[in-house]
């Protein structure tokens, strides 16, 4: 297990600022400023706030996960991403599942955007493996995947290293097989993450912060247990404590 410190444990930790407006998601961030972390940003407040609260939380310091997991045609996704890299967000993902030539137009987009100087920074571009909520029957009988959860992350992961994105979403459960498979610098970012104590709730493969570090994950997506929590400051500032023993 690798000795963090305080400050590398919280850049480590990406907050899931799953709340319904942009009021209750600043609300929370106030909360956690200063400590680090970052943010991310999914459906349920962006389909309702949309860019103003990414500025927000930007100029507030914040680096930012934009977490829309696009998957539509190779040309619409180029688009997106580049409207994404203008909005000067630090990651996003798409989903593996659309394919190399969907993951490949989203990197393109990127660098369409800087290269036509919209954007100061070219963000960190991720590809979806297999939802942390998906378990092997799911997988099997539902999506229709054959063979084990793992071989299926790993497949998705290959293909995003080769259409030039820079990491994959997964559970911190396949972290060792990716790294194995794409390299060590290849970035995992692991939500299923629940500290010891805590309720599953939908996720299926899941593992607690400490053991998530040690066996090497790169990011922590952490949503419930801040974001539900009495007090979502001293949740991670429990969190931290779990993750610099
Ligand atoms: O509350 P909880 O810790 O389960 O939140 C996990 C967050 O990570 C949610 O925002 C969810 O959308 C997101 N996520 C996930 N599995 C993925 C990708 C993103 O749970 N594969």
């Amino acid at each position: 297990m690798p000795v963090l410190t305080r400050d590398e444990a919280a850049s480590k930790i990406m907050v899931a600022l799953d709340k319904p407006d942009a009021a209750a998601a600043l609300a929370l961030a106030e909360q956690l400023q200063g400590t680090g972390c970052w943010m991310k940003v999914g459906m349920e407040l962006f389909y309702a706030a949309g860019p103003s609260v990414v500025r927000e939380l930007k100029s507030r310091g914040f680096r930012v996960f934009l977490d829309l997991k696009m998957h539509d045609i190779p040309n619409t996704v180029r688009g997106g991403a580049r409207s994404i890299t203008r909005l000067g967000v630090d990651l996003f993902n798409v989903h593996g599942a659309g394919g190399m030539a969907m993951m490949s137009a989203a990197a393109e987009g990127v660098r369409e955007a800087v290269a036509a100087g919209d954007a100061e920074q070219a963000p960190l571009v991720i590809a979806v493996t297999q939802l942390t909520s998906t378990s092997q029957t799911v997988l099997n009988e539902e999506i229709g995947i054959m063979g084990q959860v793992e071989d299926a992350v790993v497949r998705y992961a290959k293909l995003a290293r080769e259409a030039g994105l820079q990491g994959v979403v997964a559970s911190p459960l396949e972290v060792a097989a990716i790294k194995s498979a794409c390299g060590v610098g290849f970035i995992t970012v692991t939500p299923g993450i629940r500290p010891r104590g805590n309720d599953v709730g939908d996720q299926s493969r899941i593992m607690t912060p400490y053991d998530a570090v040690a066996g090497g994950t790169d990011y922590l997506v952490i949503g419930r247990p801040i974001t539900a929590a009495h007090n979502p400051a001293e949740a991670l500032d429990n969190i931290l404590k779990e993750m610099t023993l």
